[in-house]
């Protein structure tokens, strides 16, 4: 089975570990999309701490992690279902429905966010900590 998730992994935290963890336990191989700093910047409006080949190299340092791609564009997804031989897509909640035009190409689930933590907190509360 090979597993498809997305995500940006800025200051990766325990949240994104859960998620990957719980990702490569649906399947035998997992590939992350990461989203590139422009994208971010262009499409999210976020800026990210850390630059993507860092975000992408320590993803990929993860033990549930088999391979890690580039997400550039929010209509890349059926592509890169299709090119890697996706058979399940894995999100967080906070997405839950968004990407049910994918239930097409193969399984869509949406896992439950670990609470309390997020990228966006961690750099308000650093913020505030330091001000
Ligand atoms: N995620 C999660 N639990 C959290 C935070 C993130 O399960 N507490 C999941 C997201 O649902 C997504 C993946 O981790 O599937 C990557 O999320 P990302 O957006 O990079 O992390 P966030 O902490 O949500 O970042 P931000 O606050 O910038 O949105």
């Amino acid at each position: 089975m090979k597993i498809l998730t997305y995500g940006t992994f800025d200051l990766f935290h325990i949240g994104h570990l859960n998620i990957l963890r719980r990702a490569k336990a649906l399947g035998g191989h997992l590939t992350v999309a990461i989203s590139t700093d422009e994208f971010n910047l262009e499409s999210k409006n976020k800026v990210c701490a850390q630059p993507y080949y860092e975000r992408a190299e320590i993803v990929h340092a993860i033990k549930y992690v088999d391979e890690v791609i580039a997400e550039t564009s929010w209509d890349q997804k059926v592509k890169d279902v299709l090119e890697n031989n996706i058979d399940v897509f894995v999100i967080g909640d906070d997405w839950e429905g968004e990407f049910d035009f994918l239930k097409e190409y193969c399984e869509v689930v949406y896992l439950p966010r670990t609470e309390g933590v997020s990228t966006t907190e961690r750099k308000k509360d650093i913020i505030k900590k330091f001000k």
